[in-house]
């Protein structure tokens, strides 16, 4: 069984959409194996987005990241990996299709309502990033 990672981001937070959009990811069949709320703090931010830590857009970013307490949580099912990424659509939520949550409930590229793992590696280490082993119940 597959596990990713997602968060639920301050956007997400303040329009109160948690609810419908875990239900999006369980009524796809996963299931969800963590969860918790917590802040993101600078350390953890610089972590997680590493890879895009020198870009223009990261300190805009991390501020909007670390704005408000998220949601973050572990996914488990066959192939979530790709399939919770196909249901949030693509990352400019301008872009993304009516029908994904992105392009149902996102604004734009930075400020579109959930994070997920893009891959095999990325989730692993995100999920060790986010939780200790006791916490994941899979
Ligand atoms: P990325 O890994 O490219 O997208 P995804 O979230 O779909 O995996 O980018 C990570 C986050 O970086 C993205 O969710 C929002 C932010 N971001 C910006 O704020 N501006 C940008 O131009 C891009 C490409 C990303």
């Amino acid at each position: 069984m597959e596990k990713t990672l997602v968060i639920l981001k301050p956007d997400c937070m303040e329009k109160r959409l948690c609810g419908a959009v875990m239900d999006r990811f369980q009524k796809a069949g996963f299931d969800i194996v963590a969860c918790k709320m917590m802040r993101l703090t600078d350390e953890l931010l610089r972590d997680h987005y590493a890879h895009i830590a020198d870009k223009p857009f990261f300190p805009a970013l991390a501020e909007f990241m670390g704005s408000r307490p998220v949601i973050v949580a572990v996914l488990q099912g066959q192939n979530v990996i790709a399939r919770v990424r196909e249901l949030l659509g693509p990352t400019d939520s301008t872009k993304a299709p009516k029908g994904t949550i992105r392009g149902d409930y996102g604004t734009d590229v930075s400020v579109n309502i959930c994070h997920a793992s893009d891959g095999t590696d990325s989730a692993a280490a995100e999920i060790k990033r986010f939780f200790k082993a006791e916490e994941v119940f899979a």
